[in-house]
């Protein structure tokens, strides 16, 4: 399985031959002005919640690859009226078989409301099984005990926040790994604006301290999951 960071929370997998894209944020970033969102074609688009800085360029991509969006009811209501139909409505809990693989709709401990003030549903994160390999991509949270209904999902990789204010920091994160039972980390949603700039080393070192093995992908950085 493939990954490439595109910054923010904005994450791309190539799963069993299908791209799958979370949480498109990318024209808005300065931090990722080198990347041109008109070449990002997935099949599936996932989005977390309605925050701006994780759908701002979610009709837009839609509409330049025809990809089919995963997202909560709300959202799924919104995009309608977005002219978006081919759109997958989920609900927290739900699981369904794709083509590439099961996505399920896990809980996250946030807000989501859509940038015209539409109401968002509730946040979620993803759990995604393909390839044999379990990813869970936490969206926006806090940390939360539900987290530790994953223990036993087997994860190969999560993808966490790690910039505080909005969601968890780095040591709630450290903390999320241990509720999650999952080493390989992926730390995202930093940097972008001035309230969640990081440190990356003081970071990576509390991480290193933790026994865990954490990743920050520079922005079109790929890795092999
Ligand atoms: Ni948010
Ligand atoms: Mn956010």
């Amino acid at each position: 399985m493939k990954l490439t960071y595109y910054g923010q929370s904005t994450v791309e997998l190539v799963a069993d031959g299908k791209t799958l894209l979370f949480d498109p944020f990318i024209t808005p970033n300065e931090l990722a002005k080198d990347i041109d969102i008109n070449s990002l074609k997935p099949d599936y688009i996932l989005v977390s919640h309605g925050h701006g800085d994780h759908v701002a360029n979610l009709v837009t991509v839609q509409k330049n690859s025809g990809a089919k969006v995963i997202c909560i009811a709300e959202i799924h209501e919104w995009l309608g009226k977005q002219g978006v139909t081919n759109v997958h409505g989920m609900n927290i809990g739900g699981g369904f078989n794709f083509e590439f693989g099961r996505v399920k709709m896990v809980n996250a401990v946030h807000s989501s409301a859509l940038p015209d003030g539409s109401n968002g549903g509730n946040p979620a994160g993803f759990l995604i099984y393909s390839e044999g390999k379990v990813i869970y991509f936490a969206g926006d949270t806090a940390l939360t005990y539900d987290m530790k209904l994953l223990a036993d999902e087997n994860l190969d990789w999560a993808i966490l926040p790690i910039g505080d204010n909005y969601t968890m920091g780095a040591d709630d994160a450290i903390k999320a790994a241990a509720f999650i039972n999952c080493k390989n980390i992926i730390g995202v949603h930093y940097d972008s604006f001035p309230v969640i700039k990081i440190n990356k080393e003081e970071v990576a070192g509390k991480f290193v301290k933790a026994g865990l093995n954490l990743k920050l992908p520079a922005i079109g950085e790929s890795l092999e999951l």
